[in-house]
């Protein structure tokens, strides 16, 4: 019999749970009457950057439009190189890209799917590496990747070390916040995302005076004083409704991720000592399980049997970023990626959001190990 009732959609879930306080927040704001960068963006930029514990927060469209605003915030484009996973969101390296810049790729480690110092160093020293201006690190699917020795490195070849935390609001190394551990961070607000609006939405994290400015003035036409562009900017304002929404959300957010981790768990236990491997943490980090992500030799097997009882698995993602026709070229000028190759056959996300049930991860899993007896 097919499960698919247990398994509701996370966005429509995270309004209904907060539904009349934003609906109140939409209707303050459309009544103020004052729709692009008013109180709410500049509200919203505070407290997510008291969340994060960053000195700014820039409110910006989308998260693609975040990684290119804090690279061109950067001087960072034509005729530099930018390291990134391929392991990732296809926006971690097209945004690179849209900077004007060349997205060089990094391999992973296979526990934790974060870049490694090791790939790093070797791309240094390759001719891959040369020209590497700054390093992309990528939070993938809730798990920090390791800031600090990666910093380390950075700072050994005055390379600069930018967060991408689209996937992991909420996640934690050494108790900090990520978003608050390298020189800048990108955040995306897209409504999956730990922390979602209804529609897109952005931002960036940094404690540079400096460079905060120059991203607001980069994300509204340049402007320093209305009407003259001092750069050359762009259109990429965060909406005053969504920075409504997200405010409301915001106050639950430390909430919800204690839940994820509590549904996280209960999977980690009921699929214990099953030919798989569950999502690892790296010591002194917490994980903030923006997908649940188990690795597999016979993932495509079991994916069927799973859609087939109803149980949503997906893949995140069905190709590597290097795998991709439009980054080919990129590919070629990358050193080999051996880890991100063996993983991607064997990844399988499995159904979590805050507002699933116990009653759904247990099915899942009872699923899991009914395919594994039979
Ligand atoms: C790791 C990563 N980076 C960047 C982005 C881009 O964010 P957005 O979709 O808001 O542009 C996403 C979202 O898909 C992501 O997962």
């Amino acid at each position: 019999m097919p499960h698919s009732h247990l398994f509701s959609a996370y966005p429509l879930e995270d309004y209904r749970a907060h539904a009349p306080t934003i609906d109140k927040a939409i209707k303050a704001t459309l009544e103020n009457g004052y729709y692009i960068l008013g109180t709410e963006v500049a509200a919203f930029e505070r407290e997510f950057a008291a969340y994060v514990g960053t000195k700014h927060a820039i409110g910006v469209g989308n998260g693609t439009d975040s990684i290119e605003l804090l690279l061109r915030g950067l001087d960072i484009g034509h005729g530099h190189k930018v390291a990134v996973p391929s392991h990732t969101a296809v926006a971690s390296a097209s945004a690179i890209a849209r900077a004007g810049a060349t997205p060089v790729f990094l391999d992973i480690d296979p526990k934790t799917y974060t870049i490694t110092p090791e790939s790093l160093e070797k791309t240094i020293l390759s001719p891959a590496g040369e020209g590497l201006k700054a390093v992309l690190a990528v939070h993938i699917y809730g798990h920090p990747a390791d800031i600090p020795a990666l910093q380390q490195i950075c700072d050994q070849h005055e390379i600069i070390l930018l967060e991408d935390c689209a996937q992991a609001h909420g996640a934690t190394i050494n108790g900090r916040q990520i978003g608050s551990l390298a020189r800048g961070a990108s955040f995306s607000f897209y409504p999956t995302k730990n922390l979602g609006a209804i529609g897109d939405g952005g931002g960036v994290t940094t404690d540079d005076d400096a460079l905060a400015e120059k991203i607001r003035w980069l994300r509204q036409y340049g402007w320093k004083r209305r009407y003259i562009s001092d750069y050359e900017g762009i259109n990429s304002r965060l909406d005053e409704l969504q920075a409504a929404i997200l405010r409301v959300k915001l106050i639950a957010l430390a909430d919800s991720i204690r839940t994820r981790r509590k549904l996280a768990a209960l999977y980690d236990s009921e699929l214990a000592g099953l030919p798989l491997m569950t999502p690892q943490t790296r010591l002194g980090c917490e994980h903030a399980y923006h997908l649940y992500v188990i690795r597999l030799q016979r993932r495509d097997e079991l994916m069927r049997h799973l859609i087939s009882k109803g149980v949503p698995a997906a893949l995140h993602y069905p190709a590597a970023v290097h795998e991709q026709p439009a980054y080919e070229h990129i590919t070629r000028a990358s050193n080999p990626l051996p880890e991100t190759d063996s993983l991607y056959p064997e990844i399988l996300s499995l159904p979590l959001h805050p507002h699933l049930s116990e009653d759904a991860i247990l099915k899942t899993a009872s699923l899991i190990r009914e395919f594994f007896q039979s």
